[in-house]
């Protein structure tokens, strides 16, 4: 018998991981009639209660992968320093032209994820703004309306719009760009600006607020937008401080993730933050000495801990 004898229906969807965005993404394909099935590190099925963002609660019933059939389409929302593991474990299960949409905070290299495809496998990136959290292991609340960009990494198969459907499903309303890029960098200053600092300070995003921290935050965003302009990514330090202090004020009651993961004392994603901004400018022969400060901080209090 063959080991994988039947094709997935373009409705199947492998969810990786049972973290807060995968657990919201899986509820709203099945209310919406897919079939996500996640890949799980120890396989079980998930009896979830989903409370969406007009605070209705549904109870959903989450399957295992199946062993059964090659995966055809796959997200990955997991953090950022998991996403490469994730791809490498999925590559012998994947199908010749499966197509596979990662989703994570930050900016990783993409060569050690090209690396695990085949030509003919397609990679998305999905960037979102929707915010959700898991009160427990079998809960997940939809706790901010976002919204979402989806782009592709690699060049276009016939599986377009299945993909943009069932991702406007999961985690819309939902934007097709062209080139993810020029989002993630905004995104990787507003980040660097103000994950590293609330985790260090151990604050609210609404203490960045206070002048004390306006040096730092400056030297920050301009080191981004240097290399950001650098890599052909036009991003101006005066509009970009402008949007990490409205930032600041929208989100003044919220911890950072990196907060909640320092405190936590979880790995933190400082590495596809401040990291791959230093990363790149050591490849431009350029100075991010406000960035390198941050992630040497950062990762010496993770490995103290
Ligand atoms: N939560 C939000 O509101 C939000 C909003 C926007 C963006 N994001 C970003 O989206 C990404 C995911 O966020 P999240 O909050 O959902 O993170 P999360 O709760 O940590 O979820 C990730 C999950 O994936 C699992 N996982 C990792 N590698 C795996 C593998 N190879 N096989 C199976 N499971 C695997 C993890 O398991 P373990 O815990 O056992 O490692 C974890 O349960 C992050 O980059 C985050 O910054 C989150």
């Amino acid at each position: 018998m063959a080991l994988y004898p039947s094709a997935p229906s373009a409705l199947s969807w492998c969810i990786v991981g049972r973290g807060a965005i995968g657990l919201l993404a899986s509820a709203r394909l099945q209310l919406a009639g897919y079939r996500p099935e996640l890949w799980l590190k120890q396989p079980q099925p998930l009896q979830l209660t989903f409370t969406s963002i007009d605070r209705q609660q549904q109870q959903l019933l989450l399957l295992p992968q199946s062993a059964a059939c090659r995966i055809q389409r796959v997200f990955v929302p997991v953090k950022a320093f998991d996403t490469a593991s994730a791809v490498a474990e999925l590559a012998p299960r994947l199908s010749n032209n499966a197509q596979l949409v990662i989703s994570h905070n930050g900016i990783i290299p993409l060569s050690p994820l090209l690396q695990q495809l085949q030509p003919e496998q397609g990679l998305w990136f999905l960037s979102t703004s929707q915010a959700a959290y898991k009160p427990a292991a079998d809960q997940v609340i939809h706790s901010g309306e976002g919204q979402s960009y989806l782009a592709r990494l690699t060049t276009a198969s016939e599986d377009d719009d299945n993909v943009v459907a069932a991702m406007t499903a999961a985690l819309g309303p939902l934007t097709v760009v062209a080139d993810i890029y020029p989002l993630l960098w905004q995104k990787l200053a507003i980040n660097a600006a103000i994950n590293p600092l609330t985790a260090l300070e151990n604050c609210r995003n609404g203490q960045l607020a206070d002048p004390q921290y306006q040096p730092q935050i400056e030297a920050l965003v301009t080191e981004v937008c240097q290399v950001a302009n650098a890599l052909g990514y036009p991003m101006q330090p005066a509009n970009t401080l402008a949007e990490v202090y409205r930032v600041i004020g929208a989100t003044a009651s919220n911890f950072s993730s990196m907060q909640q993961d320092l405190a936590a004392r979880r790995q933190t994603e400082i590495s596809a933050i401040c990291g791959y901004v230093c990363q790149q400018a050591g490849l431009l022969q350029l100075a991010t000495p406000a960035n390198q400060q941050m992630l040497d901080r950062i990762l010496a209090l993770t490995a103290a801990s």
